[in-house]
């Protein structure tokens, strides 16, 4: 699959975690890899640019931190601009049917307070919703979110190692086309079905 990488950071300098993980995707065939903060630091959009961009790829990945239980305000506005009716939903809307994605995060707080019973009283999947609504509205097909918890401490703790090989894991079994979509799709978070991924592409 010819996968697109949006990032969505807006202070990349100080990232211990996204910006590694942005660097790691440009190394990987078939994926195009978007800094949206870089690219539109006033939040000026091309839409029509960006609707190509989706067009032309299978898979769209949004990386970035969990800022107050969603993203970054960029990519908010990228949603609000470039999913245009007729264009990503709607009866002549179609432009993004079958296509996957899913998003890439992490998040401060750590693994157990994203349960029903933890601190943030739902899981990461559930407080994801407008992402995975928007995707079935679009009739993309939503895979569960990649997620790096308790993030502010993962370098110190030597998990973030892990994650990244993880995350080339991912990147290179979609490409391929050898992650199992509909296992993906089904899963909480797609962590123990990536970390289980050999990290390098497998030759053809
Ligand atoms: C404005 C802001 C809001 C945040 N909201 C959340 C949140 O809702 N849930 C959470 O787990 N972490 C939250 N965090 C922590 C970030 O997710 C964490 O710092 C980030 O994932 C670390 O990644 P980085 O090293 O690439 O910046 C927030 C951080 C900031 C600055």
């Amino acid at each position: 699959m010819r996968t697109l990488i949006y990032l969505a950071h807006p202070r990349l300098d100080r990232s211990e975690v996204n910006g590694p993980l942005f660097e790691a995707a440009q190394t990987v065939t078939g994926t195009t890899c978007v800094d949206l903060y870089a690219e539109y630091p006033t939040f000026e959009i091309d839409v029509a640019r960006e609707q190509d961009r989706l067009v032309a790829h299978d898979a769209v990945i949004f990386l970035h931190p969990v800022y107050w239980y969603s993203a970054p305000a960029l990519l908010k506005e990228w949603q609000d601009l470039v999913l245009e009716h007729g264009f990503a939903y709607g009866h002549e809307g179609h432009a993004l049917d079958g296509k996957v994605t899913f998003n890439a995060v992490s998040c401060g707080a750590a693994d157990a307070a994203y349960s029903d019973g933890g601190a943030n009283g739902a899981d990461l999947r559930t407080l994801l919703a407008p992402f995975e609504k928007t995707a079935d509205l679009c009739r993309l097909r939503y895979l569960a979110p990649f997620a790096l918890f308790g993030a502010g401490r993962a370098v110190e703790e030597g998990r973030d190692k892990a994650h990244l090989a993880s995350w080339l894991g991912l990147l290179n079994a979609l490409t391929d086309d050898r992650l199992d979509i509909e296992a993906a799709r089904a899963s909480r978070t797609l962590n123990d079905i990536a970390a289980a991924l050999p990290v390098a592409s497998e030759p053809a």
